[in-house]
């Protein structure tokens, strides 16, 4: 395991929640049945999802801009509630929690959006040690810094950058710090609001790479990525589900997408072929695979 050698004693009731939620032995992570939103109490933004997300597996949410993905998000997180229906994060019912019970929840998230939101004036180090003087007071200063540095390399960083401000850091290494302190207190659930919007085919890949290697450091993480590109859902998914008008379209394996019936599926299956996997002029079919 990273960052903590295996028989030192569990320190901190927080270690220990975050053991537990990685232990949990349901086969979903998350479970929501018949969610609906409104935020006007009129049109419903999502209308009535059931979506159920495999512990310890990688889900990818997509569909077009405005199908309620980040209004599904924000559910998950608890940071909107539902008009109706039920969400379970690790066997417990979130939809009526308190604000406090919802901070101790959201220490089972790690979370990575589009712009990494670093502190510009903290050092890559110091970004990640924010969310450990936060929440875990009763660690030292050392020891935070020690987490920190583990969760930095896990993330791919140079140890020469580790002192570094944003501003002096290149857009994948700001990713890299971004993802390093998503991890840093030990999430069992790994959240990703379209991390590759707006990057370039190289960094596209750098990130597809790092959400599914970091998906690996541990047994039992669940990993969560919304997305509008059903390229990178297929390079990376276990489970794809499309959301279309605030509904599931479909839930399924990359394979059951590429066999769907279901016309705005094909339509969305062919479009992201089309515009991602046909050959360029003088290049291969390898060439393409490798591309992104
Ligand atoms: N806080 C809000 N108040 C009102 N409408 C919202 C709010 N947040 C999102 N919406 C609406 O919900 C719909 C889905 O938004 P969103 O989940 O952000 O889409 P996307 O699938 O692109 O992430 C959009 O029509 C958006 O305008
Ligand atoms: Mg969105």
């Amino acid at each position: 395991m990273v960052g903590q050698p295996p028989n030192r004693e569990l320190d901190s009731l927080m270690e220990k929640q975050a053991e537990d939620a990685r232990n949990f032995k349901n086969k979903y992570a998350i479970e929501i049945a018949d969610v609906k939103k409104s935020f006007d109490g009129k049109e419903f933004v999502l209308q009535g999802i059931d979506l159920k997300i495999p512990k310890g597996e990688i889900t990818v949410i997509i569909g077009y801009s405005g199908t309620g993905k980040s209004v599904l998000l924000k559910h998950i997180l608890g940071l909107l509630k539902p008009s109706s229906g039920s969400i379970k994060v690790l066997g417990e019912e979130i939809a009526d929690k308190d604000v406090e019970e919802l901070t101790k929840l959201r220490q089972n998230y790690g979370m990575l959006f589009q712009y990494a939101a670093l502190f510009d004036d903290m050092t890559a180090v110091e970004n990640v040690m924010f969310p450990l003087k936060e929440h875990r007071r009763d660690y030292s200063k050392a020891k935070m810094l020690e987490i920190a540095r583990e969760r930095l390399k896990d993330s791919g960083l140079d140890e020469k950058h580790f002192n570094k401000l944003p501003a002096e850091m290149s857009g994948g290494m700001r990713k890299r710090v971004g993802l390093a302190r998503a991890l840093a207190l030990d999430p069992a659930i790994l959240i990703y609001d379209e991390p590759t919007t707006g990057l370039d085919p190289v960094l596209t890949e750098m990130v597809d790479n790092l959400i599914v290697s970091t998906h690996n450091l541990k047994k039992g993480t669940t990993s969560i990525v919304v997305s509008h590109d059903l390229f990178a859902a297929f390079r990376i998914a276990d489970h794809v589900a499309m959301l279309d008008s605030g509904k599931v379209l479909l839930f399924g394996t990359p394979d059951d997408f590429l066999k769907s019936d279901i016309d705005l599926v094909k339509r969305f299956v062919s479009k992201g072929v089309r515009r991602e996997l046909q050959p360029k002029d003088g290049e291969s079919q390898k060439d393409v695979s490798s591309r992104e």
